[in-house]
């Protein structure tokens, strides 16, 4: 008697258990986008076929930076905080003309526009070197630099936003 009048419920109960269980396996069917580049070398590639990052600094002027960094930045500044997620945090997406002109009017703190323009291209290719940029046979411009944004090349996407 319970049983009968159980059974239709109970397969109620299974349907609409295992209806959202098929949408989601198919929702999930496509792994792509949690699985991270195989290798820094292959996503850098991608980014380069691309045109986001093709060599826009060399490296000698990422060098360059690398100096004027240690000299004139780093006695305020950890390194982390231009790389990696700590930078993308704040820069992602953002000009990295709008970055130059930024540390150009504004650091260093204790003598802003002290430096030569120069210097500050060479810190920012250097910051672009710091983030797996590929590094190309001329140096970063201000004109280069307008027209491009900080995106992420060597390090895994979090989602599958950029191509
Ligand atoms: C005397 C210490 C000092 C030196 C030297 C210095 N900074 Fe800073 N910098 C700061 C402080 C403090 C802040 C945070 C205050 C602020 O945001 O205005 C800051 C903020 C920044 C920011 C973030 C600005 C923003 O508003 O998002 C950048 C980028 C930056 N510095 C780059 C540099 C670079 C590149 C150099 C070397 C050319 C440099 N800093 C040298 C102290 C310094």
């Amino acid at each position: 008697m319970s049983l009968r009048s159980n059974a239709p419920l109970a397969g109620f109960l299974v349907l609409t258990l295992l209806i959202p269980l098929s949408a989601c396996a198919s929702a999930g069917g496509d792994p792509e986008p949690t699985t991270p580049p195989t290798s820094t070398e292959a996503a850098a590639r991608e980014a380069t076929a691309s045109g986001a990052s093709d060599g826009v600094y060399s490296a000698a002027q990422a060098e360059q930076g690398e100096q004027v960094y240690r000299s004139m930045c780093g006695e305020c500044h950890f390194t982390r905080e231009f790389r990696g997620s700590d930078f993308f945090f704040n820069y992602e997406g953002t000009s990295v003309g709008g970055f130059l002109e930024l540390i150009a009017e504004t650091m260093p703190e204790d003598d802003p526009g002290s430096l030569a323009m120069d210097q500050y291209l060479a810190v920012t290719a250097y910051i672009l070197q710091l983030n797996e940029y590929p590094a190309g046979a001329g140096p970063l411009t201000a004109e280069v630099a307008s027209g491009m944004t900080f995106e992420r090349v060597g390090t895994p996407r979090l989602d599958g936003a950029h191509p």
